[in-house]
């Protein structure tokens, strides 16, 4: 039990990785708030934790509305006492070249991705300074240090997410407050399954290709990393002591990217 009673928020912990990141940290002792729009799925996300024996919410949040944000968040610390862990997590993937990228659509990903984390950000520390402790997670990418053709709005937002969390871990420190990035390679999730067919029609080659040569043609040895791959990584970074690790962001993609 790494977690034993830390609070945690999630977003988008319906589905994929956040939904994994949350089972895992339940199972480590931690309660989870699953922050997601899509509430059917947040609500079945909660019944699954209680059916093991664990204790979450669901909690309606837009992460784009600073409101939902705001109230969503201060709910939690009023359920569970207060908030020890932030994943920032919640995501969409748009793809396009930029010269057919309808800038609407570019601004949508920039506002869930890094809007979204920094408003998750502004909610989070608002108790956890008080409290001198914490760890905020954003989820990145192997794109928040790599590009790919027709991800400019992905790979912008997630490239600022980096930076946002260099910053947090300069303010947060004097606060007692831990800030670092997971760097996930290609995950099986539908954000993915989506992607495969839209890349391929986009690249006019096979989706196999797409698979083979675009998704996985870096790694050491053509794997897709799992969600349970990235939720060990947020139980280390959630769970780790000191705030010596700090500002850092941690790869985990089969060694598409070594950083
Ligand atoms: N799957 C991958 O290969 C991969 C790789 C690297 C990084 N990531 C990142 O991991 C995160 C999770 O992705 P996933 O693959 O698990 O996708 P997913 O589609 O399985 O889950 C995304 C979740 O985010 C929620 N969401 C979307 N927009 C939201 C909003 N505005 N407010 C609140 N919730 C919202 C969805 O309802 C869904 O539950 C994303 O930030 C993604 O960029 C994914």
């Amino acid at each position: 039990m790494q977690l034993q009673d830390n609070v945690a928020i999630v977003t988008g912990a319906s589905s994929g990785i956040g939904k994994a990141i949350a089972l895992r940290f339940v199972k480590e002792g931690g309660k989870v708030a699953i922050a997601d729009i899509n509430m059917e799925g947040a609500k079945a996300a909660v019944a699954e934790i209680e059916a093991m024996g664990g204790e979450a919410m669901a909690v309606e949040m837009d992460v784009t509305d600073e409101d939902a944000v705001m109230s969503g968040t201060d709910a939690v610390a009023e359920r569970f006492g207060r908030i020890d862990t932030m994943v920032s997590n919640a995501g969409i993937q748009i793809v396009h070249p930029v010269e057919d990228f309808p800038y609407g659509e570019f601004r949508k990903m920039v506002d869930i991705h890094l809007g979204g984390a920094f408003l998750l950000t502004k909610a989070c520390v608002k108790h956890m300074y008080p409290a001198k402790s914490g760890s905020l997670i954003y989820m990145g990418s192997v794109h928040s240090h790599r590009a790919s053709a027709l991800k400019s709005a992905y790979v912008a937002a997630k490239h600022g997410i980096l930076g946002l969390s260099r910053v947090m871990a300069k303010e947060g420190a004097k606060h007692g407050v831990r800030s670092n990035v997971i760097c996930p390679g290609f995950v099986k999730t539908p954000l993915v399954e989506k992607q495969i067919p839209e890349q391929a029609k986009d690249l006019g080659i096979s989706e196999d290709e797409v698979v083979s040569r675009i998704m996985l043609g870096e790694t050491v040895d053509t794997e897709f990393t799992t969600i349970e791959d990235v939720a060990d990584v947020a139980v280390f970074l959630a769970g780790f002591k000191t705030n010596a690790l700090t500002g850092q962001s941690v790869t985990v993609s089969h060694g598409w990217h070594m950083a």
